[in-house]
């Protein structure tokens, strides 16, 4: 009974949630999102593709988009936020697309102008993706602002760190705490600080 209660008390708030947001958030067919954990600040679009879920999870996921941004899930993304939240974050005209059946536990996405995330790509806790330095290094060295690439298939370990213009390649695997600041080509084992190509992978579409 209580259980029936909080099913039709979660489909009520979702409703309200999508009435609320409607025309900046689009939640596509499907889609299961825990409101109580859902977080929107900004004026920018955001769009889940069919059957993305947020996860009723110890730490909620923020979408802060600002003002022409845009910020796309594919379907069946999955967010949880387990040991930290997640968070994206879409500076002003900026886009973060991440493709489908991608898994998320608590990482932050900081765009400025474009980070994009192939399909089926796992990002651990702890993980920080930026496509800019965010502040300008000095008078006369300004912030750097380059798009940030991750391919199909990879696994981005634990408080891993990836760097303003980076390009990641499919079937990757980043080790736990690396600073990735140069591309990882396709099938690489990539660990450290800074990252150096430490192994060499076959195809992960099937791994676990
Ligand atoms: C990167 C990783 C996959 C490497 O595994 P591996 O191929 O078995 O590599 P090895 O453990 O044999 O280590 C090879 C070398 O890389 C070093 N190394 C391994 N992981 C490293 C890391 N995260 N950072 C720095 N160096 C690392 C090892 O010390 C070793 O160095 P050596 O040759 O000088 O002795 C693994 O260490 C890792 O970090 N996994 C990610 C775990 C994770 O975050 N999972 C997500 C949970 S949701």
């Amino acid at each position: 009974m209580y259980l029936r209660w909080l099913y039709y008390f979660n489909r009520l708030n979702f409703a309200l949630l999508k009435l609320r947001l409607s025309g900046r958030v689009e939640f596509c067919e499907g889609c299961d999102i825990s409101t109580r954990d859902f977080r929107y600040r900004g004026s920018g679009k955001i769009r889940f593709g069919k059957g993305a879920v947020l996860e009723r999870s110890v730490f909620p996921a923020v979408f802060d988009a600002e003002a022409g941004s845009e910020i796309i899930f594919g379907e069946r993304v999955w967010l949880r936020g387990k040991y930290c939240a997640n968070v994206f974050t879409a500076f002003a005209g900026a886009r973060i697309e991440i493709g489908d059946d991608c898994g998320f536990n608590g990482a932050v996405l900081a765009a400025k102008n474009r980070v994009m995330i192939g399909k089926k790509t796992l990002l651990s806790w702890g993980v920080s993706i930026m496509d800019s330095d965010l502040h300008d290094l000095s008078n006369s060295r300004k912030a750097r602002i380059s798009t940030v690439e991750i391919g199909d298939y990879c696994l981005i370990g634990v408080h891993a760190t990836i760097m303003p213009g980076v390009k990641i390649g499919s079937h990757c695997i980043i080790g736990a705490n690396s600073v990735v600041t140069k591309d990882v080509p396709d099938n690489s084992i990539a660990a450290g600080a800074p990252a150096r190509v430490i192994g060499r992978l076959d195809d992960r579409d099937r791994a676990s």
